[in-house]
Formats: C-alpha cells, sequence, structure tokens
C-alpha cells in the first residue's frame, strides 16, 4: 500500500465528466448566442441608420426648398421650413443666419413648435457644414442625425431626424434575442444534462464490472475471473465500448494468467509428490535389506542385502541426478554453446546401445558430411542415449532401430530415433514429455524407469531452442529432434 496522501485536486479536475461537458456545452452555446446577437444587432443598426440618413435628406431637400417660405401670421418663432409639406414628426430645424443668430426647434406630435434648450442650440452651431449626416445628443430632445447645408444667402440650414425610434427598435430586438436565448439555453441545459446522463450510463456498468472483479477473492481457491463487461457495453466503435472491450481484454489476460499460474503450481505439487513417491520405493527396500543383514547371520544373505542395498542407491543417486538435472534446465542461466559434431555423437551412442542391448537390431542412417550444432554436448548426448535406452527397453528383443541425422535445407538439423516395436498407447502420447509420465508396463520391475527420460529430452532441446515430437502406431515409433544449426 502507498502511504503517498492523496493529491489534492482542484477545479475543473475535480468536475465529473458529465459536469465539464455540460458546462463548456452551454457555454459554448452562450458565446455563440451571444456573438449571433451582437453581430444581428450591429447589422440591423447599420441597416436602420441607413434608411434614417435616407429619409433625413430627403428632408433636407424640403428644408433648403422651403428655407425662403414667409414667416407664419402667427409669429416668427422658429425656421418656416419645419413646416413644409411633408416634413413629419420630430424633425428638427435649425436657420443660423450670417451673424450667428440661430433659430431652432422641433415640430412636435401636435404638429406644434418646442423650443430646445441653448446648450442643444450650441451643438447645432457647431456642426459642420458638410451636407453629411452627424449623430448629436441634444440634451433633453434626445439624441439626433443631423445635416447642416448652407443657402445660396449664407444662412445655415439644419434639419434633424430622432434617432429614438430606431434605438428603440434595436433595444426591443435585443430584449426578444437574449429571452429566446436564455429559455433556449435552459432547454439545452436540461436535454444536455440528460442525452450525456444516458451516452454516459454503459461506463457504469464498466465501472460496475471493474469494481466486482476487484472484489474477488483472486489470492485463494478459484482463479476463474467469470466477470466481463456485457457484450453491448463493449462495442469498440464507441468510445465507452472502447473501455469496456479494453477492460474485458485485459480480465482475460488476468484469466489466462491466473489459470496458467494455477496449472503450474498443480504441476509442481505434483512434481514434488511423485519425486517423493519414486524415492520412498528404493529407500525402503534400503531400509527392509539393512534391517534384514542386521538379523541376519548367514553370510550369503548379508552379501545379498548390501548388494540390494548399493542398488537402491544407485537407483536413487540416479533419481536425484536426474531431478537436480532437470531443476538446472528449468533455471537454465548460463547454457553452455559450443560447435557438437550430431553425427559423431550418435555414431557413439549407437555404438553404446549396441552393447547394451544386443538383442536388438541397430542401424545407422547418416551422411559423411558433419552436422555440427551449438550447445552443450553432454546434454546432447544425453538427448540421445534417453532416446535409445528408451527404445531398447520399451521394445521386445529383435526390434530393429534406426537413428538417423541429416540437416534441412532450412538450416536445422533433424535427428531421429525410430524402432518397430510395440509402439507407444494413444493416451500416453500426449503427455509423454511430462514428469513422470511413462506406460503401465514400465511401472514393471524389469523396465524400471521413473518417466523422467523424455522430460529430460524435451528440457534439454527447449534449453537449446529447439523442438521434440513423438509419431507412433504398432510398429512403427518415431521420435524427431529439430535444433537449430
Ligand atoms: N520407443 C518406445 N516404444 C514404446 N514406448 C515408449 C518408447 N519410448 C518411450 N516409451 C513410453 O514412454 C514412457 C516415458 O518414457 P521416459 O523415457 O520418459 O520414461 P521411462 O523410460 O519409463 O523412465 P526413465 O527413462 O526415466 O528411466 C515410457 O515409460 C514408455 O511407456
Ligand atoms: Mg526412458
Amino acid at each position: 500500500m502507498s502511504s503517498n496522501p492523496p493529491t489534492e485536486h482542484r477545479g475543473l479536475a475535480n468536475w465529473s465528466l458529465r459536469a465539464r461537458l455540460l458546462v463548456v456545452v452551454v457555454a459554448l452555446m452562450t458565446v455563440a448566442c451571444l456573438v449571433i446577437g451582437v453581430v444581428t444587432e450591429l447589422a440591423l443598426r447599420k441597416y436602420l441608420l441607413g434608411q434614417l440618413d435616407d429619409r433625413l435628406t430627403s428632408a433636407v431637400d424640403r428644408s433648403v426648398a422651403g428655407a425662403d417660405l414667409p414667416p407664419p401670421p402667427d409669429g416668427d418663432r422658429g425656421p418656416r421650413f419645419l413646416f413644409a409639406p411633408g416634413q413629419g414628426e420630430n424633425t428638427l430645424g435649425a436657420d443660423i443666419d450670417i451673424d450667428g443668430n440661430i433659430k431652432a426647434g422641433v415640430i412636435n406630435s401636435k404638429g406644434d413648435f418646442e423650443d430646445v434648450s441653448a446648450s442643444a442650440q450650441q451643438t447645432l452651431k457647431d456642426l459642420p457644414t458638410d451636407r453629411k449626416p452627424h449623430t448629436r445628443d441634444l440634451g433633453e430632445v434626445g439624441e439626433y442625425r443631423l445635416i447642416a447645408a448652407e443657402t445660396a444667402g449664407g444662412r445655415t440650414i439644419i434639419t434633424g431626424l430622432p434617432m429614438q425610434p430606431m434605438q428603440d427598435t434595436l433595444a426591443q430586438l435585443g430584449l426578444i434575442m437574449a429571452g429566446v436565448s436564455v429559455m433556449g439555453l435552459a432547454v439545452l441545459g436540461v436535454a444536455g444534462a440528460w442525452i450525456i446522463r444516458i451516452t454516459l450510463w454503459p461506463l457504469r456498468r464498466v465501472v460496475v464490472a471493474a469494481r466486482r472483479v476487484s472484489e474477488l477473492p483472486l489470492h485463494e481457491g478459484e482463479v476463474a475471473v467469470p466477470i466481463r463487461v456485457p457484450e453491448a457495453d463493449a462495442n469498440p466503435r464507441t468510445e465507452v465500448g472502447q473501455v469496456g472491450a479494453a477492460l474485458n481484454r485485459m480480465i482475460d489476460h488476468v484469466d489466462n494468467a491466473l489459470r496458467a499460474r494455477q496449472a503450474s503450481e498443480t504441476r509442481v505439487r505434483q512434481f514434488v509428490a511423485d519425486a517423493s513417491h519414486e524415492l520412498r520405493t528404493p529407500l525402503a527396500a534400503i531400509r527392509g535389506y539393512a534391517e534384514l543383514a542386521r538379523h541376519s547371520q548367514e553370510p550369503t544373505d548379508i552379501v545379498h542385502s548390501l548388494n540390494r542395498v548399493e542398488m537402491a542407491s544407485a537407483r536413487m543417486t540416479t533419481l536425484v541426478e536426474e531431478l537436480l538435472l532437470l531443476a538446472r534446465l528449468d533455471a537454465a542461466k548460463n547454457p553452455v554453446r559450443e560447435p557438437v559434431d550430431l553425427t559423431r555423437l550418435v555414431v557413439d551412442a549407437a555404438s553404446d546401445a549396441r552393447v547394451a542391448g544386443p538383442d536388438h537390431r541397430w542401424q545407422l542412417d547418416v551422411g559423411s558430411d558433419p552436422v555440427v550444432v551449438q550447445g552443450d554436448s553432454t546434454q546432447l548426448h544425453q538427448v540421445v542415449a534417453n532416446l535409445l535406452s528408451n527404445a531398447r527397453t520399451h521394445t521386445p528383443p529383435s526390434t530393429t532401430v534406426i537413428v538417423g541425422v541429416r540437416q534441412t535445407h532450412n538450416r536445422s538439423a533433424v535427428l531421429t530415433v525410430a524402432d518397430d516395436g510395440p509402439g507407444i498407447p494413444a493416451n500416453l502420447q500426449s503427455e509423454i514429455f511430462e514428469r513422470f509420465a511413462r506406460g503401465d508396463t514400465s511401472r514393471s520391475r524389469s523396465a524400471g524407469g521413473s518417466g523422467l527420460g523424455l522430460a529430460i529430452v524435451a528440457a534439454i532441446v527447449a534449453a537449446h531452442h529447439g523442438d521434440v515430437t513423438v509419431n507412433s502406431e504398432p510398429g512403427r515409433t518415431i521420435f524427431t529432434v529439430t535444433l537449430p544449426v
């Protein structure tokens, strides 16, 4: 267990994926609404201003045309042109004579004339006479779009239209858009939360599967992991499915590893039990004969007993040496690698076998060229010796045994030991290279094998990166060892 305190996460990192997705979507939508709103307002403002300027230009034309109309009979209060036909409500007019005297006012909704304040008059006086529209704030009458035009007589005629209607339209539109946006965002938030919840639901099932696996008592007894993410949540086309599929692959992997470990543990336990059992037989013999010798008065009995003790201890020595060899091959620390002439080795081993089993017919099938492999000559000799010893001990007299060595085109050496004996029982063939695996006949005292011979062959060949196979039927048994050259 780690003693590190859990790292403290702050801010976004601590939020759930659901919350993060929702916030990001709503934030993006808000930005989009804002951009749409601002762009719409600007475009509409430009359009409405254009319209206002068009109307203002027409009003200016009317004003200039009516600049010299005679003053009305009820008094000379404001510019006469304000009352020219067609001038609209809230139109502003100002008439500045050559000396700078100003007459300015607005037609109100009743068609009456209203004065403007002194500060507004000053603003009007400062307006450039360029016949171009300008926007000015005129105090209590509000903002106006104004054009100043100079007449032939040197007077300045100013005409203005209020900005207020346009500003009202823009404000109204802004309000509507804001309302619709807020409502839309609220709907998006609720619907988005629901959709994200539905979409991420399979992730919960993946989590549940992972949690159930973590609660399994894998350290004891049951080694199988029966839990998997449901097939529907392991569809690799979706992101959540990929997580599910990856988890399933991981569980498969752990499951297989656990099974392999369990199998190997069982094998080791079996091996220890078999080895103890094998050692018990000669030990029992030694004890029995030792006792017999102690109680016997007959010198011949004593000599016989001691002979048996010697034989039993020799058998034990062989067994222990074989077990040690297997253990060494399992560890495979620093395997010896020297050039070994397989042809030479086979010829020697066959000649030894001929002496040990004169009742068998021994034949060699080797070429004149040496077949050389890299390896440990003592171990490779043991491979051949074990195979030949089997061909001798597990077949009846006058069986023909053919030992062959050749080199194939794909640069490997092939060693074969074939005999025409009774063959290996089919049910034994699959496990013949396992430790202590042997046929029933071999359990008899005459054959006396312990069942380690072929296990040693397999271990040595594996240590040499080679391969050993058996092919057997009554009348024809062939062991084939392939070694890389
Ligand atoms: N050439 C063969 N013909 C028939 N049976 C064979 C042959 N070679 C091996 N076997 C069978 O395979 C079994 C396993 O052989 P292995 O060499 O591993 O053990 P063993 O010969 O019984 O004992 P050990 O070799 O340890 O003295 C033998 O007991 C025998 O039944
Ligand atoms: Mg053997």
